[in-house]
């Protein structure tokens, strides 16, 4: 816990350690990766060069073993093939003599007559016949490199009727094979750069993808905390609001003796407001209770028409209080049975019609059952009110959503009832639609699975 805290205070420090940590380490490990390819490309490279300049040796030394007595038909052959090998540099011949070797014949002019005793001759003669070795320039001490220009040293034993008489000695040129490394090795170093780049970027997004992890974390905490606060106040509020309301009532039945004209309406105020307060924090307490999955639904299987109908009746003398006509013509017969809490069927049933009572001025409103679908018990709730356009009946069943205009105006509310009545709908296993044209009138239809005999 202590830890926690801790983390959440220096949040920023850690996820900038966290976010430099990535940005070193991942193009660090691409940067490996690509040289290590590098590297092990050369590798490859090296050792079929190694292979094909041996290669290139045993093709010349049957020519040149053909002739090694004739000294100037070895000197014209050695300059035939440089001249028609563009991967030759230099070719000699050297014959042993006692521990030295002398060249004989060589496209460098300057060597002819030189004695050499060195490894490289030693090492080269000392292989199997129709063998050699072949070394790159850069592994060669002695000689200074050419910039640019990396060449191979070839050595091979020169026989005669199958025995050992000196050493065939080549330099060929990789430069070609060496300038395609170097290019491929370039393009991937740019793409390496490019790559570093992209990931770079990726990181630094991915933190920022962090800071929304938090921020959604804290959000919910709070809606947490909301929800909470709703469940508390509202429980609090109602033990007070059934005091005030009982009193008020009280004082209009005269239970505390006569009461004067003013005095009677003030009382009535007081029971009006404190009705509008009850339903406010019964509204809450229903919204903390289906968010807190608290809502307790006792299903059984019935016939509603009864149900609706003592709706209908408590209703009418609100109705009729704003001279509108609400209408309820049906036949316990027509309703099939279905499952439904029947306290929770009333509920959503005061809210419509309660609805259609409150939004509409004149006409009237009627209640109506019919079957939809062959499958489903439908009530429809008709008025002849304000009505609604497109956008407003999108929004409609939002939790506090209230149509915001001048015939709305005067109208209390809480935008809760459509929302809880949405809710509980569906968690009898029913659904809600709505019809209605601005200025002519809305319908309300909530549909009920039918229970098959
Ligand atoms: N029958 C209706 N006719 C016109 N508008 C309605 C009707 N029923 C609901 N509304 C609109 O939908 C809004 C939300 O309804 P509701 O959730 O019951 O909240 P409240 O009644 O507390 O305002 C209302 O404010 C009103 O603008
Ligand atoms: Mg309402």
């Amino acid at each position: 816990m202590n830890l926690e805290k801790y983390f959440e205070k220096n949040r920023e420090i850690f996820q900038l350690i966290y976010g430099i940590f990535l940005i070193i380490l991942i193009p660090l490990l691409i940067f490996y990766n690509t040289f290590f390819i590098i590297k092990n490309y050369n590798k490859s490279i090296d050792v079929s060069l190694h292979r094909h300049s041996l290669s290139i040796g045993r093709s010349v030394l049957p020519y040149i073993e053909e002739k090694i007595d004739k000294q100037e038909i070895t000197q014209e052959r050695i300059e035939k093939l440089l001249k028609n090998n563009s991967e030759l540099l230099e070719l000699s011949v050297a014959i042993k003599n006692d521990e030295d070797f002398i060249v004989v014949a060589s496209s460098n002019k300057e060597e002819l007559e030189k004695k050499y005793n060195n490894y490289f001759y030693q090492f080269s003669f000392n292989q199997k016949i129709n063998d050699g070795i072949a070394i790159d320039s850069l592994n060669i001490d002695n000689d200074k490199k050419v910039e640019d220009e990396r060449y191979w040293k070839i050595g091979m034993p020169l026989t005669k009727n199958g025995k050992k008489i000196g050493v065939l000695s080549m330099k060929t040129s990789s430069k070609i094979v060496d300038e395609l490394t170097r290019e491929n090795r370039n393009k991937s170093l740019y793409l390496l750069f490019a790559e570093i780049i992209i990931v770079v970027l990726f990181i630094l997004l991915a933190v920022r993808f962090w800071d929304y992890i938090l921020l959604y974390k804290k959000i919910k905490e709070l809606d947490e905390m909301k929800d909470e606060f709703i469940s508390i106040a509202s429980h609090e509020l109602r033990t007070p609001v059934t005091g005030i309301k009982g009193y008020s009532s009280m004082i209009l039945d005269g239970s505390f003796g006569e009461v004067n004209e003013k005095t009677r309406n003030a009382a009535k105020t007081i029971l009006s407001a404190s009705e509008r307060l009850g339903t406010l924090v019964d509204d809450l307490l229903n919204v903390s209770r289906i968010e807190q999955g608290r809502m307790e639904i006792n299903i059984k299987k019935q016939n509603v028409y009864e149900t609706v109908d003592s709706v209908y009746n408590e209703l009418k003398i609100q109705a009729d209080e704003k001279k509108l006509e609400l209408k309820f013509n049906s036949n316990k017969k027509e309703w099939p049975e279905i499952n439904i809490d029947e306290e929770k069927l009333k509920q959503i049933l005061i809210n419509l019609i309660g609805n259609s009572i409150k939004y509409t001025k004149k006409g009237s409103i009627i209640i109506s059952n019919y079957i939809k679908d062959n499958k489903f018990l439908a009530i429809s709730i008709k008025d002849t009110g304000i009505g609604m356009d497109e956008e407003e009946r999108r929004r409609l069943f939002q939790k506090f959503y209230r149509v915001k205009n001048e015939n709305t105006k005067k109208i209390v509310g809480t935008g809760l009832g459509l929302w809880i009545t949405k809710q509980i709908v569906e968690l009898m296993g029913g659904n809600i639609f709505v019809d209605s044209i601005k200025g002519t009138g809305s319908e309300f239809t909530i549909i009920f699975p039918i229970i098959k005999k």
